[in-house]
């Protein structure tokens, strides 16, 4: 049986394995996915070890993402720009790496909730490896705009600079966000990790505001009960972005598009 795992540190709450096993039972596919508790200082061992005993693919989470991604020597152009990889597939040639993050979180957008960015303005919250793993994909969609801000402004400040040469991106401190208004707020900080909200103004939510929290939970997220409290028109959580960045690997892995919105369904009864 083809053998595939996700490795991460901690790795014991991933439903990484519960959503590959059942797009692999709705598919009929032939294969055996693993939750894989990798050393921090193992990582690369590991790796070399999943290969060796023939392993078909691997999802990499925290914290080796970026580490994945200087191991490899293949990998996409939108992998190149992520800084950081989630997806790798093996194969006779060898390892190639992928990050389906960014996708993920803009088929959430357009395909399960009908989102349309081109043309909006998009705020985006944070500048650390998730932000850059999503900034590619969405100058995909054409926005008018996506500003890029973060406690931390110089951070936010090497993501405009990085990303410019696809699509009109800008970087601010949170300060830099009063009086200003945006279609869409994406939540990328690990702010609700710590239970903390980013400090920023509640002037960026309007009336017209839709509001997206690459976190999920049990709950209606901090951040996304702050946006509802502020007037948001909508707020969405990053479930969907969870179950269709594992549906972009699980195609590259199978070719095989699984229906994603019978997991999601799924996953929200079992939070
Ligand atoms: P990840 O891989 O989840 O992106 P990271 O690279 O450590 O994790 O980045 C965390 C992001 O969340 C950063 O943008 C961080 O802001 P700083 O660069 O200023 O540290 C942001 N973040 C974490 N806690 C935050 C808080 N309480 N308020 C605002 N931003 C926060």
């Amino acid at each position: 049986m083809d053998q595939y795992a996700v490795m991460g540190n901690p790795i014991e709450h991933s439903k990484s394995p519960t959503i590959h096993g059942l797009f692999a039972q709705q598919t009929g596919q032939q294969l055996n996915y693993e939750k894989m508790a990798v050393p921090i200082d193992g990582f690369i061992d590991a790796l070399n070890e999943f290969q060796n005993k023939g392993g078909k693919g691997l999802n990499i989470t925290v914290p080796f993402k970026e580490q994945a991604w200087q191991w490899l020597d293949d990998k996409s152009q939108r992998a190149e720009l992520a800084g950081a990889v989630n997806t790798l597939i093996f194969s006779e040639q060898g390892c190639r790496g992928e990050n389906t993050d960014g996708i993920g979180l803009v088929t959430d957008l357009l395909k399960n909730n009908k989102a349309v960015l081109k043309d909006k303005k998009i705020l985006v919250l944070g500048a650390g490896g998730a932000v850059r793993g999503v900034l590619g994909p969405l100058l995909e969609q054409c926005p008018e705009q996506i500003v890029v801000a973060n406690r931390t402004e110089s951070k936010a400040d090497k993501l405009a600079t990085l990303f410019s040469p696809f699509g009109n991106i800008r970087a601010c401190g949170y300060d830099g966000l009063a009086d200003q208004s945006f279609d869409w707020v994406i939540n990328g900080t690990s702010a609700s990790l710590k239970n903390e909200l980013p400090a920023v103004p509640a002037s960026i939510v309007g009336a017209g505001t839709c509001v997206y929290d690459m976190m999920y939970g049990n709950q209606m997220t901090p951040f996304n009960q702050w946006a509802e409290k502020n007037g948001a028109e909508q707020v969405i959580d990053g479930l969907g972005m969870l179950v269709e960045q594992a549906a972009e690997s699980f195609y590259l892995w199978r070719g095989v598009r699984p229906d994603t919105v019978s997991v999601m369904d799924a996953l929200r009864s079992g939070l």
